[in-house]
């Protein structure tokens, strides 16, 4: 079913409450969720939800390539590591805790299947509530790393999960990963679509503030949780992490280091998500929208 305006749900007075200037950006993030979310967990959603159509899951900064114009700026992280996996299962746990809904996980890195319990991760994450039976899981990797047999077992055993194996001008298993997973029935597709130029993240375009905020209301970004910092942009995350841009608080919501309740935590969460009008990192930024311009994928 389709929802081409909230007067149409039952949800209409949840919106009714949110300040005018953040309805769109709350509605367009609603809406898209709306779309595919199952019945049974729509009836959950009260004004306090929070629901994110997509989140992708960083679980390293270890890759087998080097794009160039990778969006989370692999060839410029100094210090590489798998991110503990303990700590990654705890604080989506803390995150989800929050009245978070998310509908499209996305299981990435860095390399993802480089990690060396990305098994553990996979089943421990997938099986928590807000999660589980509902959305979908897809991991997705660049198409050099042949996984192992309990890595098909643990993505064939989630209700809808897959892999996204990425064909690069350097992806030199596709084939032989896609044997894998067709042998063992793995749901996957293979993907080469274009990429976008997100610019340099050392190059500050003096935007104005109305720009700012426009250059942030279309931008196609997705959420991020990595290393225990989440954000309304994953490369935003990367960059400050990495140490590319300065800190500021509005940014980011600290999962890791957040002492007070999940109601608490719950309000930090959509002051970012809807109320905050830009990320430092969007001035060192060309934007991810449609009509910015495309390069070859992998490139
Ligand atoms: C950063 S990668 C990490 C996972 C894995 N290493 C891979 O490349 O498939 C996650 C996704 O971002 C996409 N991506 C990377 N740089 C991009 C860019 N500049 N524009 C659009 N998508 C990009 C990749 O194609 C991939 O699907
Ligand atoms: S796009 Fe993927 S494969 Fe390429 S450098 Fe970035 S993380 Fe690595």
């Amino acid at each position: 079913m389709k929802y081409s305006t909230p007067k149409e749900t039952a949800y209409q007075k949840n919106f009714l409450e949110i300040e005018v200037d953040h309805y769109d950006l709350r509605r367009r993030e609603f809406l898209r969720a709306m779309e595919i979310f199952p019945p049974n967990m729509r009836k959950k959603i009260t004004d306090k939800t929070i629901v994110l159509r997509d989140l992708d899951l960083c679980i390293n900064s270890i890759c087998s390539l080097n794009c160039p114009h990778c969006v989370f700026l692999q060839p410029h992280i100094k210090n590489v590591r798998n991110f503990d996996a303990e700590m990654i299962v705890e604080e989506m746990d803390r995150l989800l805790g929050a009245n978070v809904y998310v509908t499209s996980l996305a299981i990435l890195g860095g390399e993802p299947l480089l990690h060396p319990n990305i098994v553990e991760i996979i089943d421990r994450v997938a099986a928590m509530k807000h999660i589980g039976h509902a959305a979908r899981v897809v991991v997705i990797t660049n198409g050099t790393v042949v996984p192992d047999k309990s890595f098909c077992e643990s993505i064939k055993g989630l209700p809808n999960g897959s892999v996204i194996v990425n064909d690069f001008p350097l992806s030199d298993k596709v084939d032989e990963i896609t044997a894998l997973f067709q042998s063992n029935g793995v749901k996957h597709r293979v993907a080469n679509k274009d990429w976008t130029n997100h610019g340099s993240i050392s190059e500050l375009h003096g935007y104005s503030d109305t720009e700012l905020k426009h250059l942030h209301f279309v931008c196609e970004a997705v959420s991020m949780l990595r290393d225990g910092l989440f954000s309304n942009c994953g490369r935003s995350v990367v960059a400050y992490q990495e140490g590319f841009i300065p800190y500021d608080a509005a940014d980011f919501v600290d999962i890791r280091n957040f002492q007070a309740s999940s109601e608490e935590l719950n309000k930090r969460l959509y002051d970012h998500l809807y109320r905050h009008k830009w990320n430092t990192s969007c001035k060192y930024c060309r934007g991810n929208y449609e009509g910015n311009e495309v390069l070859p994928m992998g490139g």
